[in-house]
Parts: C-alpha cells; structure tokens; sequence
C-alpha cells in the first residue's frame, strides 16, 4: 500500500490519498487500495468512525487520473466507470460513518468520492467541481446521481454543465458540504466531530446509516415502513436501555454495541 495510508487511533481510521505530486489523483492502483482499504475497514471492529482526506494542503482529490482516462475506448471507459461506481458505492454502503475531510481541490472524481462519504467537512481553501465536461466526457463516478440526490437537480446541473469550481464558502450554501473550518483547523474539527459520533450507540449508527441511504432510494410510504422496521429492531438492543437509562439516571452512556 503506497497511494492510500491508513492510520489508526482511538476507534478512529485516517485514510490518507497519498499521491501529492498529480494532487491525489485517482489511478486504478489508487482505486484498487482505496477499495482494499475500506473492505479491511468495514470488518475493522477497532474502528468505528473512517475519515478519508488527502495528503498536503493543496488537494482532497483532483479527479480521476486523466492521462489514464485518454487511452479507453468505448467498452473501456463503461468499465472504468463501473468500477469507479463500485468502489465509491462500497464507500457509501459502509455500516459505520464515513467522513471527507476535504482540504483542498474536490474534483471530478474527488468530488464524487466526497459524495460518496456520509458527511463533508471543508477546509476554506477547499474547491468543489466537476469540470468533466471540459474534458468532453461526463462524471462516471456516481456525480449526476449523487449531487442531484444531494443538492437538487438545478444546482447540480449548473455545477455539471458549467463545469465550474465553486468555494467552499458556496459549497456549504448550496448543502454540498455541511461544515467549513480554516485549514488549520480541519483535523481537529473533524475528529471532535468523529469523537461525538463515536460517543453515540454504534448499532443506532449502522440503523441511522441505512435508512436514509437505504430509505432515499424507495418511495417514501416505503421508506416509512423501513424506519418503523429499523426503529423496532432498536427497541431488543441493550444499547436502547442502556442510553435511555443514562439519561434518566443523568449520566453518560455506556454503549456495547450489543
Ligand atoms: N489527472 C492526472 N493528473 C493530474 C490531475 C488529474 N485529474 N490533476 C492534476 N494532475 C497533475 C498535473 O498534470 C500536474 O502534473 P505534472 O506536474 O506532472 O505536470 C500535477 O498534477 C499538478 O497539477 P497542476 O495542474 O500543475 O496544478 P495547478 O495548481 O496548476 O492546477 C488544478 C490545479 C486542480 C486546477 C489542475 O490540476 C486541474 O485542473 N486538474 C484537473 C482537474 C480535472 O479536470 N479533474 C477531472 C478529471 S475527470
């Protein structure tokens, strides 16, 4: 593993994109660490919260890799999106949160790899865009689908057919990301956010995670009936008595996870 670092303290996993000198450009060995690394992670039971950042101060990621992108062909460029799709897609399907510490350029595919993430978290430097129409193609990694889901399709489709960069500063307006801090601060921001996740019941989490990933996909009377369900499941967990009696009890919980 070179392109993706993994770093592990306290229930909390760091992955690091690490090729600073193509700003952490996705290639396929990079994808093929990044997919390596969040399978160990999802059955990693000492890590209860991932966070996925890039190495240096200049770049989240700044896209898929284009010289790579230049030699596909027709049959090679619907694989390669495929399996940047799946990739990312194993990004979202994680039982346990995932948070993008963006610190720099979020672009093409780095911008649709903080979609994938659970939540975003932006360094003020930081710069969201999908210019892939500049390069005559499309966002292949889940854009059109993830930011329309996320921000409405009039602001995605301003972002994906300007193919323009957009600050931070309107990144947060626009709820493509959730929090924007000074880079300085973005690590310890995100791990204060990381350690009140953590402090929270881990089965609730994995419940939370798949309703609304699960839930936005069904209509909603579906997505109702699948809450209830997920909501039932709570009530036999140990953990439900256990926050619900440190409450009464004015105390903090102890959550097991069972
Ligand atoms: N794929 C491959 N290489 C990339 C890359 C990408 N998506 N983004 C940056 N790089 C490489 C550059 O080619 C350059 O390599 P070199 O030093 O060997 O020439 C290096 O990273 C540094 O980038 P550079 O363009 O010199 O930095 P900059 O500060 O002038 O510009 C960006 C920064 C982000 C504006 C610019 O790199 C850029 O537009 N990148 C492409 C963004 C994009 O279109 N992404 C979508 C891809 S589908």
């Amino acid at each position: 593993m070179s392109f993706v670092l993994v770093e592990k303290a306290d229930r909390i996993a760091w992955v690091t994109l690490n090729r600073p000198e193509k700003l952490n450009a996705l290639n396929n060995e990079v994808l093929k660490e990044l997919e390596q690394v969040f399978a160990d992670l999802e059955h990693d039971a000492e890590v209860g919260v991932v966070v996925l950042t890039g190495s240096g101060e200049k770049a989240f990621v700044a896209g898929a890799d284009i010289a790579e992108l230049k030699t596909l062909d027709t049959a090679g460029a619907r694989v390669q999106a495929l399996r940047g799709q799946a990739v990312f897609q194993r990004i979202e399907s994680m039982p346990k949160p995932v948070l993008a510490a963006v610190n720099g350029f979020a672009l093409g595919g780095g911008c649709e790899l903080a979609l994938a993430c659970h939540i975003r978290i932006a360094s003020e430097n930081a710069r969201f865009g999908l210019p892939e129409v500049s390069l005559g193609i499309i966002p292949g990694y889940g854009g059109t689908q993830r930011l329309s889901r996320l921000v409405g399709k009039g602001v995605a489709l301003d972002l994906i057919l300007s193919g323009e960069m957009t600050p931070a500063v309107d990144a947060l307006r626009m709820g493509l990301v959730s929090r924007v801090v000074p880079q300085a601060d973005l690590r310890a921001t995100t791990e204060k956010l990381a350690r009140t996740i953590l402090s929270r019941g881990p089965l609730a989490l994995r419940s939370a995670l798949a309703a609304v990933n699960e839930g936005i996909e069904m209509p909603q009377e579906q997505g109702l009936q699948y809450e209830a369900a997920l909501f039932g499941l709570l009530a036999a967990s140990q953990d439900m008595q256990e926050g619900m009696a440190a409450f009464l009890e004015k105390r903090q919980a102890n959550f097991k996870g069972l």
